[in-house]
């Protein structure tokens, strides 16, 4: 068989002309992440089915219909992870995490999948950073969540987001909020749309959550879940919003916010963007106190928060095309083949001695197609090598920017490049 193999439907391949970009941004998560005290931590990229049907709920379109999975040849279930929490508790209670530090702030940037309809924004392979803060169920530590998926938006320039937050109560309020809303939008049954009238049996609260417009209308005198949260439930959320004013985080109260995945209770987030179009959820998470226990762990209070990597980068590049650049410092051309050698040595030593980026010619190019290519790559300074250069054992200098040359010896070319000139 021959012919063209291509990749995976909802998948994308990241290319030479956007790494730089995504490496950037990952290093300003990072950076981002331990200023606040978070600490890596990377699990397996599939684990067994049950950890994330168990926890993300069998009721959920993920667990139902998105999840890659299979079974292994001893009959294990194996699926890929659709999200990264119910690893990063099944991990934290495997490696009694708990016992070394009664809080744990871990964060993650790492793929997930799942099969869903691929669209802009929505891919069947994603990367999602996020952080979950294992150990602490006081309203500081929901506002620190919250202060951290909010201000990397800030701090890259994208303003114009949203913050929607709920707290969806405890398993009890939730269940009595639940058994009022089936009753409420039973006799419009016939009405709603399709998939929310399923929803009426398996998952009502998810009907809030409906796009459709017939079913807005519906549940526009919807009974509220702050009518049916307990009083703790209440003064807690109460003291979040209190905290996140005094910081100037501006939110907007969605009572109709509620979460695809059934480990949450309490407080819940979403950041929301135009910008990404219909997929506008930049990032998503709240608190799941309940999670740790019911994976076989010691009750311990939690609250995360996970965004889509793709998402962001999208807006970068819509945004800010030009502050992430592609630049090189120098271009090395290679006037005649027996150059070539004088050059390598060049870039090497430069490289080495000085830490800039140079690059050298390997097509055997025109100089004038060489001077193309470092334009392309917006390259500050050419050098070049040729017979006369390697005769005189010195090489010509071209500043990019404003078209000056000047002569360097060979030997002695890092001084040039010493202290006088920035690179980055
Ligand atoms: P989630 O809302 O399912 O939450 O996903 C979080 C974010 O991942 C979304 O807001 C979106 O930006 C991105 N995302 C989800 N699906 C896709 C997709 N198919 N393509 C591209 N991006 C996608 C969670 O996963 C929870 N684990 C969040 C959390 C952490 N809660 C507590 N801790």
């Amino acid at each position: 068989m021959s012919g063209q193999i291509r990749n995976i439907k909802g998948t994308k391949d990241l290319l030479p002309s956007e790494s730089k970009l995504w490496l950037e941004t990952e290093s300003i998560i990072h950076n981002f992440m331990s200023l606040h005290g978070y600490s890596l931590i990377r699990t397996p990229i599939f684990e067994k089915t049950e950890l994330f049907s168990r926890s993300i709920g069998q009721d959920t379109d993920i667990v139902n219909k998105e999840m890659y999975t299979w079974l292994d040849i001893d009959g294990t279930s194996l699926t890929l992870r659709p999200e990264l929490t119910a690893s990063v508790i099944r991990s934290y209670i495997q490696n009694n995490l708990g016992n070394q530090s009664p809080l744990q702030r871990v964060y993650y940037i790492d793929a997930s999948f799942r099969r869903e309809r691929p669209q802009k924004g929505r891919q069947r392979q994603f990367t999602q950073y996020g952080v979950e803060a294992i150990g602490s169920k006081n309203p500081e530590q929901d506002v620190e969540i919250i202060l951290i998926a909010s201000r990397i938006y800030q701090m890259l320039g994208i303003d114009d987001i949203e913050i929607h937050i709920n707290s969806i109560g405890s398993k009890e309020s939730r269940s009595q909020y639940s058994e009022s809303l089936v009753s409420f939008l039973s006799p419009y049954k016939k009405d709603l749309s399709k998939i929310s009238q399923k929803r009426l049996k398996t998952n009502p609260l998810r009907i809030l959550d409906s796009k459709s417009e017939k079913d807005i209308k519906i549940l526009e005198k919807a009974p509220l879940i702050s009518n049916y949260l307990s009083k703790d439930d209440s003064q807690n959320f109460e003291e979040i919003l209190n905290l996140l004013n005094n910081l100037n985080i501006k939110i907007i109260i969605n009572e109709k916010l509620v979460r695809g995945l059934d480990y949450y209770n309490g407080m819940t987030f979403e950041i929301l963007s135009d910008d990404i179009g219909s997929q506008s959820a930049l990032c998503g998470g709240g608190r799941y106190d309940k999670l740790v226990e019911y994976l076989g762990g010691k009750a311990t209070p939690a609250v995360g928060f996970a965004a889509g990597l793709e998402r962001l980068i999208m807006i970068l590049k819509d945004k800010q095309k030009n502050i992430i650049s592609n630049n090189i410092d120098i271009y090395i051309i290679s006037l005649d083949e027996k150059s070539i050698s004088y050059s390598f040595a060049i870039a090497d030593k430069l490289r080495n001695t000085l830490g800039i980026k140079v690059v050298c010619e390997t097509l055997r190019r025109s100089m004038k197609s060489q001077l193309r290519e470092a334009n392309k790559n917006n390259s500050k300074f050419t050098i070049l090598v040729g017979e006369n250069e390697i005769n005189n054992e010195r090489v010509t200098i071209k500043n990019m920017e404003d078209g000056t040359q000047t002569e360097a010896p060979i030997d002695e070319i890092e001084n040039y490049f010493g202290v006088d000139y920035e690179y980055k």
